[in-house]
């Protein structure tokens, strides 16, 4: 592993609460590892959404917080800074991720439906692309599917498939790529496939929407997997990503190591007029965006270290890959390659005897947190299923690592409580549902064991 290129300031107390603790927690939380409460975890490695570390400029850039209600002068910098970096001409804040999520949904869908294709799928980009009225499509390469497949860029989309649902439905509002495609292991896409994608959007004048929350770590796979980009600064490379593109969706809560904010940037007039009319009723005005001040200077500072640092992005990447091989070398089955921010464990295979339908990556990010207090996230059918459609893709359990928060040591902690649980001669029988909500039911649903 590359050592960290900063040394720390502040420290935060953790603490290993007793087993017996820890399994009632679990059994209080439905075996669900979003119900637990922070301070029975050990190592948090649930997200990496806004759990990461900032950095000395970015809480001394709180401290200039301009708390205006319009017009803020963190606003301007996180509008220059947006535009150095990504390239566009318009932006508006948002809380986080999901809430430029829900405006672009709204805008480009703007209930006349039509079908939204997409390499594979993010849960609230899907949630919100539904409830404006579209239908989602996936025209992600089949290879993201297979965890096992080590293709370099598993977040491609497939060419073929996208001209086909072109050609077959006329009412195409945007097409969706998201940077190291979260749900099929951080996976990324080359600067190739944008270039076509991109090619193929132009041609018939469809709006091509980038999701840029993973964009970084997305150049950093590029400039080390793809011929001609070696020699290229990180920034230079999220700049031709945006190029090809006409708007991106970001939750700064990953990239741009803030604990709260996101933005929509376009480069339409006539989309960013309309974002800044649903902004206000949704957010707030369109120069905070339900933003202080002090976010948006914080945010605007971790745009530019992000694309600019490169050795934290080498660092964190490195992290990764550090407990992708460790955990590869005790046997456990982990999604190919090593992906952006996390880990995923194909829980299929570890739970063989585990059906689909009696939840084993649930089951298994239940196990860890209680071998270990490690708390980590499932991804698989709980996660997936939407309504009443069937659900077969990948069952996975997501290790993530926040980041500028842990050390060496913790991440050998958690290969060794993963190896444990492994190793457990007394094997879990899978879950049963006891309360599922009807939309992104991984939040909130509970469950009990099979016994
Ligand atoms: C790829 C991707 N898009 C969008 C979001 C939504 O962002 P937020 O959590 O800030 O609403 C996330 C969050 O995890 C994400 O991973």
């Amino acid at each position: 592993m590359i050592p960290p290129p900063y040394k720390n300031k502040v420290i935060e107390p953790i603490v290993l609460i007793a087993k017996e603790k820890r399994i009632k927690a679990i059994e209080e939380a439905g075996y669900n590892t979003f119900l637990l409460r922070s301070q029975d975890v050990y190592v948090d490695l649930l997200t990496d959404s806004g759990t990461s570390a900032m950095s000395d400029s970015q809480w001394s850039g709180m401290m200039l917080g301009d708390e205006a209600y319009a017009g803020s002068r963190n606003f301007y910098a996180l509008e220059q800074a947006v535009s150095d970096v990504f390239g566009y001409k318009y932006v508006v804040p948002t809380h986080q991720g999901r809430a430029a999520e829900h405006l672009i949904a709204k805008i480009l869908i703007n209930k006349k439906g039509g079908c939204v294709p997409n390499n594979f799928y993010f849960t609230t980009s899907r949630v919100h692309q539904e409830l404006a009225g579209g239908t989602w499509v996936d025209v992600g390469i089949p290879e993201a599917n297979d965890p096992s497949n080590a293709h370099s860029f598993k977040g491609n989309i497939d060419a073929d498939k996208l001209k086909q649902v072109i050609k077959n439905k006329k009412n195409i509002p945007f097409v969706r790529i998201e940077a190291c495609l979260n749900m099929a292991g951080g996976q990324p896409f080359s600067m190739a496939n944008i270039i076509q994608v991109s090619s193929i959007c132009r041609r018939h004048g469809i709006f091509l929407l980038l999701d840029a929350t993973r964009v970084v770590e997305n150049a950093y796979f590029i400039k080390q997997r793809e011929n001609g980009y070696s020699k290229k600064t990180l920034a230079e490379i999220i700049r031709e990503i945006c190029s090809y593109t006409d708007g991106c969706t970001m939750s700064s809560k990953k990239d741009h190591m803030v604990n709260m904010g996101g933005f929509l940037a376009t480069n339409s007039k006539k989309v960013f007029e309309k974002a800044k009319e649903l902004v206000v009723v949704y957010e707030g005005l369109h120069t905070y965006g339900g933003l202080a001040g002090r976010d948006m200077e914080a945010i605007a500072r971790g745009i530019r270290e992000s694309a600019e640092c490169e050795e934290y992005v080498e660092h964190y990447v490195s992290q990764v890959r550090y407990l992708w091989e460790k955990l590869k070398k005790s046997g456990i089955s982990v999604v190919e390659p090593a992906g952006a921010h996390a880990v995923f464990i194909d829980a299929k295979k570890f739970y063989p005897h585990i059906p689909q339908n009696r939840f084993p990556a649930q089951t298994l990010a239940a196990e860890i947190y209680v071998e270990g207090g490690v708390r980590v996230m499932e991804r698989g059918i709980v996660s997936g299923k939407h309504g009443r459609e069937a659900y077969n893709g990948p069952e996975l359990v997501r290790v993530t690592i926040p980041r500028r928060v842990y050390d060496l040591a913790h991440l050998q902690y958690v290969v060794e409580t993963i190896k444990s649980v492994s190793k457990s001669a007394k094997l879990p029988k899978g879950l049963k549902f006891v309360y599922e909500p009807p939309t992104l039911r991984f939040f909130q649903a509970r469950f009990k064991k099979v016994k």
